[in-house]
């Protein structure tokens, strides 16, 4: 069977780490997916740099509508970020008839319903397994994983910006703006980063989260949104004194009068497992009724932890594409041959 063919919008911190990944692990993703899966067209600004990051046997173009335009795409991967030219190009998409992997949280969290609609009525799947907690599965836990469940409360450190500068102020003793810059450069940190200073981003994660949850719009612009900006050295010292940890949680929860969506720094017992989660690292708990208290934890930025749940994404829809009359998980398939490969 042919690959399928994807084309790949914005190719900078995350689609540089998703064509890499899918190139080096190319033959497992394929038998995983049941057909490969090529990156045939990218769309990026800066053409010479994308150009030398996927090599000359991949076309690049600088207007993302040649991608979209072009018959022979079936998923279109979007990681231009923001909400201007990505909410026109996704739409396109969606109306050309292609599926779309997003990251762009920002992007879901304001005009989702718009966007699912579209997508709803067109036919396509827009799947976003990476907009939220970086390489994290949770949303795939939270659909499918806790499916059985009804669901409590969803809470964690979901900004990996803000944990890295928590964490480096504190151990470190270094300074806000230096610790930034630093996230800036390990590509953690939003093209704007005061939406995740300001607890923008953390706002934009636990909006999509809540209402896969509980079944609710995605509502945004109900969310309490505070970030870190006020937070100085001496608060976090004196909250290790008195046994906290400062973090900053995104937290949504089933109330007798609806449900509460916000984000916030939050004092946490240095005991407790979520208080001594460092760095760049998330860390998602999910209350259900039937199964207790879950925890995920994991990398929640930079370029190939992303990569991993953008491919996914992608491997879940090309599932989709793959005709097994059985509808057998291809990877769980016996593969001949494949046990001498087994260690212990
Ligand atoms: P980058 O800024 O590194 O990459 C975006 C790329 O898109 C750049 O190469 C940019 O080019 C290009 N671009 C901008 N406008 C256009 C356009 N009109 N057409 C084609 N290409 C364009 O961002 P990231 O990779 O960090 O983030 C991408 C998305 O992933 C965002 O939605 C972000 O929120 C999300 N995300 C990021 C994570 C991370 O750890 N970085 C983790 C999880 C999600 P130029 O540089 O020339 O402007
Ligand atoms: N800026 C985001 C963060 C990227 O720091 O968590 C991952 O979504």
């Amino acid at each position: 069977m042919n690959p399928i063919k994807v084309g790949l919008l914005g190719i900078g911190t995350v689609g540089s780490g998703t064509f890499n990944v899918l190139k080096r692990n190319q033959e497992e993703i394929q038998r995983r997916a049941g057909r490969g899966i090529e990156i045939a067209m990218v769309a990026d600004l800066n053409v010479a740099r994308a150009q030398e990051v996927v090599g000359a046997g991949v076309k690049v173009v600088s207007d993302a509508r040649e991608v979209i335009a072009n018959p022979e795409i079936d998923i279109v991967i979007e990681l231009i970020g923001g909400y201007g030219i990505a909410k026109a190009l996704v739409l396109e998409a969606i109306a050309a008839g292609k599926h779309v992997v997003t990251a762009n949280k920002a992007l879901l969290a304001v005009h989702g319903t718009e966007i699912f609609a579209a997508a709803q009525a067109k036919g396509v799947m827009v799947a976003f397994e990476a907009a939220v907690a970086g390489g994290i599965p949770i949303i795939k836990a939270l659909r499918e994983g806790l499916t059985a469940n009804s669901i409590q409360w969803v809470a964690g450190i979901i900004n990996g910006t803000t944990n890295f500068i928590l964490s480096e102020m504190r151990d470190k003793g270094l300074d806000f703006g230096v610790v930034l810059k630093e996230a800036q450069r390990l590509g953690y940190a939003e093209a704007d980063p005061t939406f995740d200073i300001e607890g923008v981003d953390a706002a934009h994660k636990v909006t999509l989260m809540s209402a896969i949850a509980f079944g609710i719009p995605v509502q945004f612009d109900k969310a309490y949104v505070e970030g870190i900006t006020k937070l100085g050295a001496a608060d976090i010292k004196y909250a290790e004194q008195l046994g906290y940890r400062i973090k900053l949680l995104g937290i949504t929860k089933r109330t007798a009068h609806g449900v509460e969506l916000r984000v916030h720094p939050s004092l946490v017992p240095t005991q407790r497992l979520i208080a001594n989660v460092e760095g760049a690292m998330n860390a998602v708990m999910v209350q259900g009724d039937a199964v207790g208290t879950t925890l995920y934890y994991g990398k929640g930025a930079g370029s190939e932890p992303t990569a991993s749940a953008v491919i996914a994404d992608l491997v879940d829809i090309t599932r989709l594409h793959t005709a097994d009359p059985l509808n057998r998980v291809p990877h769980l398939a016996f593969q001949p041959g494949a046990m001498s490969d087994l260690r212990v």
